[in-house]
């Protein structure tokens, strides 16, 4: 890196995700000179905790961004669609969590295990995406190189802390209710959600799949560069707090055996291989949240075609699937010396 100093600016520093970011930075020992947060004007002037200090708040505004280099957004679509144009104009360069940007042509989309090299043509922003999205790539990369993936069919379970903070305290208020015999209002979720699963994430699209769901379709092409993949998904919100989980088929050109998928992926960067039936050890949310990896078990072969295969992949959908994916793309543009606007 040829800069001397690098300002970093995390806004929406006082969400689920944002207070992860600044976590992250610490526990890699992110190279910044300086970190700040930012927020709305409802929490200016709070703290928030980074390395052995408090660090005041302080409210996004237009002219937030002079003199950072970097700034890591996770608060909202609306705020990254503002904001993240007026970063990049000061010469700040975005990683942006939200889904604002992700399918613009010009806004690479990465997860640095799969396709570093998009951040190559990046014009001031790039896009994190969603957390669905991230952990079945890292797991898929590996075997679309080895076997080429023809068709993905997923299912998701997914935990309330992708919806943010007020969600996490609605599943928490829920069960005590419940348990104290009263009722539950539901609010951020369109229906109960504690002791439920819901079949909805995100709004409903003309063609009857949910906005999350066409995600994860849209997305997973893009990231892997190769539009003649097939993928179709029915995400699932589930009354998890940290960690989603999915049912993954997959139909590859190539045959891969079951024990030869699980030694290619023994070797995937940021993939750890649970699948142990025999011992009844296979990835769970229980384990993964607060985990960097993304973990993969229960691979089997579809006996139901001549090759295909199932996975269950889990991963922490605060850290890998937001906060530590977005800190990585910055340590990666920092190695390829990409920390500037073109
Ligand atoms: P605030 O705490 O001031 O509302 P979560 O996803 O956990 O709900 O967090 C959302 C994050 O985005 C919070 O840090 C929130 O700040 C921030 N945020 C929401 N709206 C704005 C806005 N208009 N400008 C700046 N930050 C915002």
């Amino acid at each position: 890196m040829s800069k001397k100093s690098l300002r970093v600016a995390v806004c929406g520093a006082t969400g689920a995700v944002g207070r992860e970011m600044l976590k992250v930075l610490e526990e890699r020992d992110f190279p910044a000179t300086e970190v700040v947060p930012f927020a709305s004007s409802r929490s200016a002037g709070s703290t928030v905790p980074f390395k052995d200090a408090e660090l005041t708040v302080r409210e996004l505004k237009e002219d937030s961004f002079q003199g950072f280099d970097l700034a890591l957004f996770s608060a909202g679509g609306g705020t990254s669609l503002k904001f993240a144009p007026l970063a990049a104009k000061a010469g700040c360069v975005v990683v942006d969590n939200s889904s604002a940007w992700r399918m613009d042509p010009e806004v690479p989309l990465v997860v640095p295990e799969v396709n570093p090299e998009h951040l190559e043509r990046h014009k001031g922003i790039i896009a994190n995406p969603n957390c669905s999205t991230i952990q079945m790539v890292v797991t898929l990369k590996p075997i679309h190189d080895e076997a080429k993936i023809k068709r993905i069919v997923v299912s998701t379970y997914q935990a309330v802390s992708g919806t943010g903070h007020k969600a996490i305290m609605e599943l928490e208020t829920q069960v005590r209710r419940l348990f104290n015999g009263q009722d539950v209002i539901p609010d951020v979720y369109p229906h109960q959600i504690a002791f439920n699963c819901l079949p909805q994430i995100d709004v409903f699209l003309d063609n009857g799949y949910t906005k999350e769901e066409m995600k994860m379709v849209n997305e997973t092409i893009k990231i892997m560069g190769d539009d003649s993949i097939r993928v179709t998904a029915t995400t699932v919100r589930v009354p998890v707090f940290y960690g989603h989980s999915e049912a993954v088929n997959i139909e590859t050109e190539e045959k891969l055996t079951a024990e030869d998928c699980r030694l290619l992926l023994a070797k995937a960067p940021g993939v750890t291989v649970v699948d142990y039936p025999e011992k009844k050890a296979y990835p769970m949310a229980v384990h993964a949240a607060g985990e960097d990896d993304v973990f993969v078990g229960r691979i089997r072969e579809d006996e139901s075609i001549d090759k295909g295969l199932n996975l269950w992949i889990v991963a922490d959908n605060i850290r890998k699937g937001a906060a530590l994916n977005a800190v990585q793309i910055a340590e990666e543009l920092l190695r390829r010396d990409l920390v500037r606007v073109p």
